[in-house]
């Protein structure tokens, strides 16, 4: 794999490929346009130093020029082994920015990517994240040069194997770094529901060591990445693995959140027939009002033909359950990590390898399964991930809470934060004008009546959307 100067990629050659893509989705994410139109001159990023870890993919790229125009040194990797374009990696390197992406990296690699991130020459101030691992990284070492070594004993997973090496591969070669590193960041923006609950959960044992800003529940995130983004995305990546045929179908979506509900639709817009399973009685109820039948896994594990997870939660689709499966069935998941899955267990069978990202595994029972991108997110994994368009409201937020951090960060205590309304209000208004949405003006009395101002915010806190 060609390594040159500051940055690990495939192929810098697929650069220009890259900026053409490039091009296009600049055209589709007029919150990130509209940023840097606002704030280019004045660039409140500037000095920012951002550890970044999202999928690196085309719509991450136009988030990372948007942070550079706005005045911040980034480097970038992506935080997930399979998630990466290639092309997209190369036009952030052509470009001067230090990457570390290469799709199907190996988890040693995971890991050493992670690191490199940081690897500024005075250390990173900042963490952009999706999914939490670099503030883990970061987190865990620190506890574990301050004596805590109990917390790299005993690897549980391949990856945590991989991750406790690399640790003390950094603590071996810098003895202090991390704890150094730690004591210069001003804050995190995390991206995704899995990582806000690591940050929340921090909070609580009081091992949060600076501000945190959830954009995940940004409502123009959550309610629209989250949702409308798996609508197109989910149907996109077992397409382009499978091509099977969905319409007529049976497909079992686990977890109705925001994931979920976009899942589902994605499925039905497919025509396939979808049952959904949920533990908690209001997202059942919202399924079943929506018209999908909600089940157990256990009472249609031999009648559907796929079977997609989306509760950010552990071993929802265990050996068991893939061992009643019918012959053929797909199985993948959406959610942020591969433990939704009981991949693990399947390593002691027949593995086929049909093509990157697609594999055939034989049951006992003679019966096969088809197992997509080894159970990571396979919207990312076996396509593209989300649009450019949805992709923009989210990095609208990321870019918001970055400047938020920098310029105001000793305004926060060691918490959690989320951005203020009227900033999401901000954000989806920036969005309208792309496809043609007119607004209607609030009159001053109206705006009195409902107790708001003619500008917003328009709803109270506790609104739910
Ligand atoms: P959410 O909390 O809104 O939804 C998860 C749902 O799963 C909840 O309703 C919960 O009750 C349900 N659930 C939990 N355990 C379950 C079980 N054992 N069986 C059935 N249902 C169960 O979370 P959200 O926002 O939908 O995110 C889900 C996951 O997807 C997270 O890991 C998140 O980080 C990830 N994500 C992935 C994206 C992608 O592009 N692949 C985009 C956005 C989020």
């Amino acid at each position: 794999m060609p390594t040159a100067g500051d940055y690990a990629i495939k192929d810098i050659s697929l650069a220009a490929y890259g900026r053409r893509e490039l091009d296009i989705a600049e055209t589709e994410m007029p919150g990130l346009m509209a940023l840097r139109e606002e704030y280019g001159e004045s660039k409140p990023l500037k000095g920012a130093r951002i550890a970044g870890s999202l999928h690196m993919t085309i719509q991450t790229a136009c988030l990372i020029e948007t942070l550079v125009a706005l005045g911040a040194d980034v480097r970038w990797a992506s935080c997930n082994i399979f998630s990466t374009q290639d092309h997209a990696a190369a036009v952030i390197a052509e470009g001067g920015t230090p990457v570390f992406a290469i799709k199907g990296e190996s988890l040693v690699d995971y890991w050493d990517y992670c690191d490199r991130i940081f690897q500024f020459e005075d250390g990173a101030n900042l963490i952009l994240d999706d999914g939490g691992d670099a503030t883990m990284y970061i987190l865990v070492g620190a506890r574990v040069e301050n004596g805590e070594d109990e917390l790299i004993a005993a690897p549980t997973s391949e990856e945590e194997e991989a991750l406790f090496a690399q640790i003390k591969k950094r603590m071996a070669e810098s003895p202090g770094w991390f704890t150094k590193q730690r004591d210069k960041l001003y804050g995190v923006s995390e991206e995704t529901t899995t990582g806000v609950h690591r940050l929340y959960q921090l909070m609580e044992q009081g091992q949060l060591p600076f501000p945190a800003i959830n954009v995940n529940d940004s409502v123009t995130k959550s309610k629209f990445d989250n949702k409308y983004g798996c609508k197109e995305s989910l149907v996109d990546g077992i397409r382009r693995a499978t091509d099977t045929m969905m319409a007529g179908k049976v497909a079992v979506v686990c977890g109705y959140g925001d994931v979920g509900k976009g899942s589902a639709a994605s499925l039905a817009g497919a025509g396939a027939r979808v049952k959904v399973t949920e533990v908690d009685p209001i997202c059942a109820l919202q399924a079943a009002m929506d018209g999908f039948e909600v089940v157990t896994l256990e009472e249609v594990i031999d009648q559907a033909d796929i079977f997609i997870t989306t509760t950010g939660n552990k071993d929802v689709i265990r050996i068991e359950h893939m061992r009643e499966m019918k012959d053929m069935a797909i199985v993948g998941n959406i959610g942020h990590f591969d433990n939704e899955i009981q991949v693990a267990n399947l390593k002691n069978h027949k593995w086929t390898n049909i093509k990157d990202q697609v594999d055939m595994i034989e049951m006992p029972s003679g019966n096969r399964i088809i197992l997509l991108s080894e159970g990571r997110l396979l919207n990312l994994g076996n396509a593209t991930g989300h649009p450019s368009f949805v992709m923009s409201a989210s990095f609208t937020n990321q870019t918001l809470a970055q400047i938020e951090l920098w310029t105001k960060g000793d305004q926060y205590e060691n918490k959690v934060y989320v951005l203020p309304k009227h900033l999401d209000e901000k954000v989806a208004r920036l969005h309208l004008g792309r496809i043609g949405v007119k607004l209607t003006e609030l009159r001053k009395d109206q705006a009195d009546y409902i107790g708001v101002t003619a500008e917003g915010p328009f709803k109270p806190e506790h609104y739910r959307y």
